[in-house]
């Protein structure tokens, strides 16, 4: 058997994992990240696209993608669109911070390719099979692919694992321990060959159900409709996806083209019970899911890492536990803020099946509330535009 020790071992090489040791990197302290999947599954894997103002600063200044500069398209307002018409929301004029366009695979590939550069120890087709706090360090049990054993032991131990994740078991002594919510509905997403059909994202309340027009480039655009969630994502035609996108967006005109993609995304809110035990955190989906409207759960999870990193650096540069201990008390104030958002904006723009007249028509009332008050239009920009991080 063979041991790795160093300062942090981390959980997972998603957006949290990778900003982590980069932020770690940076403050001068050594860490192993280790992932199950490949590089090639991490890197190709469609997620969500959309970019908080502050995380590209953080992306940029830290040397975490250079790429960001040239790529990342603001955008600075979204449509709302229902009742037959779209009423835009001006994040720039209201809140003075747009979004960005950049999608999650493409911060993925900057921040491997950044680690790399940096002379990360980064491992994937690593299976952590479990972690516990012993005392003095923190150890991940792992089994690599040709099923070698390696224990990996540090000072501490951060779950940037997933929903799935193997070190929440750990930290709160069970898989589903939490605060949880499912929805009755899903996402059925696209990647399409066509032009964009509106310069800004577009989320659309319609009887039919909801709809969301996003885009990736000139070329290639991203569109999502609400489901069942057991949907299967071939039982549709090109031309049965195209019609009922269509239908919840009119009168909005859509420029068509081959679907090359499709997968349905499941809606469901989770907040596990502890974040941090001893020598042992959790970070982004491993401590939380958020539904996906509005696009928190990548912001959200990269907030976790930055309040966590600061602590890390008290911790294991100074000796100083007052942060780490107050890690869940300040990440979960932002947590259920971008709970509370990702709800509001999923309750407001889908259709719950077998939906009252009255149910509808309320609905309606909570758009036109929001729309026709400059306070409502500007609370939905702070949030969606993030809140500053302190
Ligand atoms: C995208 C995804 C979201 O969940 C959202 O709210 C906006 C955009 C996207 O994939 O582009």
């Amino acid at each position: 058997m063979t041991v790795v020790r160093t300062q942090v071992g981390i959980v997972g090489a998603g957006p949290a994992g990778l900003l982590l040791s980069h932020l770690l990197a940076a403050a001068g302290i050594e860490s192993v990240v280790i992932d199950s999947r490949s590089r090639d599954e991490i890197e190709n894997t469609v997620r969500a696209g959309i970019i908080e103002d502050w995380l590209i600063q953080l992306l940029k200044d830290s040397g975490g993608s250079d790429r960001v500069l040239r790529d990342a398209q603001p955008h600075q307002g979204i449509e709302l669109r229902f009742d037959g018409a779209g009423h835009r929301i001006d994040f720039h004029a209201l809140v003075g911070r747009d979004v960005w366009l950049y999608p999650q695979h493409e911060v993925l590939r900057d921040l491997i390719a950044a680690r790399m550069a940096g002379g990360q120890d980064l491992r994937f087709g690593v299976l952590a099979q479990t972690a516990h706090d012993v005392g003095e360090r923190a150890v991940i049990e792992t089994t690599t692919a040709e099923a070698e054993a390696i224990t990996i032991e540090a000072e501490f131990v951060v779950g940037a694992d997933g929903s799935r994740s193997v070190v929440r078991e750990a930290v709160t002594g069970s898989q589903t321990d939490g605060y949880f919510k499912e929805y009755p509905f899903a996402w059925f997403g696209i990647l399409c060959e066509a032009p964009p059909s509106a310069p800004e994202l577009i989320y659309s309340n319609s009887p039919q159900g909801f709809a969301l027009i996003s885009q990736r480039s000139q070329t290639v655009q991203r569109m999502y409709l609400q489901c069942d969630p057991d949907q299967d994502p071939d039982a549709l035609t090109d031309d049965e996806v195209w019609e009922a996108l269509r239908a919840r967006l009119a009168p909005h005109p859509l420029a068509d083209g081959p679907i090359f993609q499709r997968d349905v995304l499941r809606f469901r809110s989770f907040v596990a019970s502890a974040l941090q035990r001893g020598r042992l955190a959790l970070v982004g989906d491993a401590a939380h899911t958020v539904p996906p409207t509005g696009a928190k759960g990548l912001n959200l999870a990269a907030a976790d890492v930055v309040i966590l990193a600061r602590a890390l650096e008290a911790l294991l540069l100074r000796g100083d536990r007052t942060e780490i201990e107050r890690y869940p008390e300040v990440a979960l104030k932002r947590i259920w803020k971008a709970q509370q958002f990702s709800y509001w904006m999923t309750s407001m723009l889908h259709t719950v099946p077998g939906t009252t007249e009255f149910d509808r028509l309320r609905q309606l009332g909570e758009l036109y509330s929001v729309i026709e008050s400059e306070a409502g239009q500007r609370f939905l920009a702070e949030a969606y535009t993030g809140w500053p991080l302190h």
